[in-house]
């Protein structure tokens, strides 16, 4: 069989579609299948909707209204209980899932642990009843910043059972970061561990949490501590606890909490384009039964599946993907402690191998990184279980695609290219396997019941092939609710970007997008200050405010450029206080100060000195004009507005 070129795909807009053996066995079995699906969901989404939630969800109450939609203010089942920890442990018990493994752990040194769904169970049982033990009510806010271990999903699972929403904040964020997001979230209860492993060496994120309470946030009372890493570890009497201590005494039974449809889930910090990182609210039975159905529509998930996202349980993808998706259907699901690193090219070829992993979902950038550490690796290794492939973060681009269908794939397994978003709270736009067609850098076509559309500013569709906005509109049950503590930024954000028209609203998503001709669509990219460095989101202005907090900066911008491994790299331009010195060594203290207000995901890959930025008469940065200097390109476009137009002189001169 001969290789397909990057050429001979695009050139041919070659589709791909796996054998017809598969799609005879796939939940969705054929194009037919997905559009009649999707023409019954469009017409009446309520009603699909509720035909769903009865055949795929446990309900303690069933609800009243399947929709109540007061823009942009959605509700789903309404007068509807349920609790999402019960959909993903309780109701498998009473199956022959109880000894089914739920969760498999390899952790980053070679250690490992399987949890079947009735030794779950009894551990989430076991901390929900510490929590209340702790203090901690129904509705009250809990943190979680942890490493990628069992204890993290016991963590947030318990909390669901309890309905104390959590908060989960990424590990590699500063204890700046974390003391933001707690005191915002006005925290009761922080669950950390000594340490976690991430390339070899320990993230000590308990002292990090140390830190950020000293800085203080009032509403923490009790810190609850896994033993991971086992160094020694400072432990403040009255206040933190360690986990094993309190696992010891506590029962193993504890009932789930029935929760009104509508009630907190969790909060998901994430970066937009002004301001601190929006808190995002995603409530309990709409998110429960989209992550579900997703999970096994775009999945295609069967019992006998071993399914791996190597995905941070800190971001989104970890919430819906590792933990509450899969749990939900009852999957056997895989979680990896350790990332992609030069000391062992081939561990996530190893978890695959060793464990018979057949669903495999991962992000552009980790492939990208796989693909320079050669693919001998892979091919060193047994990667025949593997049946399905997904992709999200960013947009794939060819080399990626080609290798990963090639390297990992053997051109047999579909790979689900899912768009969605921190907010979205599951796929919107993904290929359901066996029954859509992929192109190569297209995420395809919308998940039944998204209505979606690219359109221009004034709402209305684009033509064929014509670049525009990526727009929403129906609601949908996993839709964010609200900025935590800020509604009208909410409403700003995603519902008046487009201004709605004879009722119709639009929820903007700030990416650009385009549809082929044949429907398809194409994700760009941010069409707004918001950049990607390794699929991780991060907003200019954060890192912007990071640099001005550093008493030498008196100005900053900041701007992405295209880089080969992290999709985009950080450049910022800096202007110096009076007294400060513009070289090395204020480059490194300045970086490094970034780190410490966000994190090392945040960390500017080059800082260049300059006396002035571009701005136009209104005082505004002409940040695209940035992004051109940082890509090493020609200034493109209109520069007629700039005040002073030697600032790009002495700019392009690197004066
Ligand atoms: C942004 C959302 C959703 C989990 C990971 C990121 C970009 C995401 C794709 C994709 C093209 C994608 C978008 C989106 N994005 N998936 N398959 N193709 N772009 O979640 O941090 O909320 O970021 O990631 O720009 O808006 P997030």
């Amino acid at each position: 069989m001969s290789q397909p070129t990057i050429e001979s795909i695009l050139k041919e807009k070659r589709l791909f579609q796996p054998g017809a053996e598969f799609s005879q066995n796939a939940h969705i079995k054929s194009l037919d299948e997905y559009q009649r699906l999707y023409e019954k969901a469009a017409a009446d989404p309520p009603k699909f909707w509720a035909e769903l939630a009865e055949k795929e969800l446990h309900w303690f109450k069933k609800w009243d209204t399947v929709l109540d939609w007061q823009p942009p203010n959605a509700k789903w089942f309404v007068g509807g209980q349920t609790n999402i920890a019960y959909n993903c442990l309780d109701r498998h018990l009473t199956t022959w899932r109880k000894n089914k493994a739920a969760l498999i752990w390899e952790g980053e040194p070679g250690d490992s642990r399987t949890l079947t769904y009735a030794q779950l169970h009894r551990e989430v049982c076991q901390m929900a009843n510490v929590f209340k033990q702790l203090g901690v009510k129904k509705g009250d806010r809990i943190g979680i910043y942890m490493p990628m271990i069992p204890e993290a999903a016991i963590a947030m699972l318990a909390c669901a059972r309890i309905g104390a929403p959590h908060t989960v904040v990424f590990g590699g964020f500063s204890a700046e970061a974390l003391k933001d997001r707690l005191v915002d979230a006005e925290a009761k209860l922080v669950i950390t561990a000594d340490g976690g492993w991430r390339k070899d060496a320990i993230v000590p994120l308990k002292e990090q949490v140390d830190k950020a309470l000293e800085h203080g946030v009032p509403s923490v009372d009790n810190v609850l501590v896994v033993q991971r890493t086992g160094q020694n570890t400072h432990m403040e009497p009255g206040r933190d606890h360690w986990w094993h201590d309190l696992q010891a005494n506590a029962s193993g039974e504890c009932p789930a909490e029935p929760m009104e449809s509508e009630d907190m889930l969790f909060i998901l910090y994430t970066s937009g384009t002004t301001g601190k990182p929006k808190g995002v609210v995603h409530t309990t039975a709409g998110y429960n039964l989209y992550t579900h159905i997703t999970t096994q529509w775009t999945f295609d998930l069967k019992d006998t599946d071993v399914y791996w996202c190597t995905a941070d349980v800190g971001w989104i993808t970890g919430h819906s993907y590792i933990v509450y998706g899969p749990l939900s259907n009852g999957a056997t699901t895989v979680m990896y402690e350790g990332a992609p690193r030069s000391s062992n090219p081939g561990c996530f070829w190893d978890v695959v191998e060793k464990y018979g992993v057949t669903i495999f979902y991962t992000a552009p950038t980790a492939i990208r990184a796989f693909i320079k550490m050669g693919e001998h690796h892979p091919k060193a290794r047994n990667l025949s279980s593997l049946r399905i492939l997904g992709t999200v973060g960013e947009p794939i681009n060819p080399e990626a695609w080609v290798w990963y269908h090639r390297v990992i794939g053997k051109e047999r397994c579909p790979i689900v290219d899912t768009w969605w978003q921190t907010e979205t709270g599951g796929f919107m736009i993904t290929p359901i396997p066996g029954a859509i067609p992929t192109k190569p850098g297209s995420a395809t076509l919308p998940f039944p019941g998204i209505i979606a559309d690219v359109v221009d500013l004034d709402g209305n569709p684009v033509g064929e092939n014509q670049g525009g906005y990526l727009a929403i509109k129906h609601p949908w049950p996993s839709m964010m609710r609200t900025v935590y503590g800020d509604p009208d930024r909410f409403r700003r954000t995603y519902w008046e970007h487009i201004p709605p028209k004879d009722g119709q609203y639009f929820y903007f998503a700030g990416d650009g997008a385009r549809r082929d001709e044949t429907g398809y669509f194409w994700v760009m990219g941010r069409v707004d200050d918001v950049i990607s460095v390794s699929g991780h989101r991060l907003g200019t202005m954060e890192i912007e405010s990071a640099l001005v907090s550093h008493p030498a900066v008196a100005e900053a911008a900041v701007v992405g450029k295209p880089d080969e491994l992290r999709g985009e790299a950080i450049v910022a331009f800096v202007s110096v206080e009076e007294g400060y010195d513009a070289g090395d060594e204020l480059d490194k203290l300045l970086k490094q100060h970034v780190v410490s207000e966000i994190g090392a995901l945040a960390r500017p890959a080059e800082i260049r000195f300059t006396d002035d930025l571009p701005k136009t008469r209104s005082g505004k940065i002409m940040r695209r004009l940035l992004r051109n200097l940082a890509a090493g390109q020609e200034i493109a476009g209109d520069t007629s507005t700039l005040q002073d137009r030697s600032v790009l002189d002495k700019l392009r001169s690197g004066a």
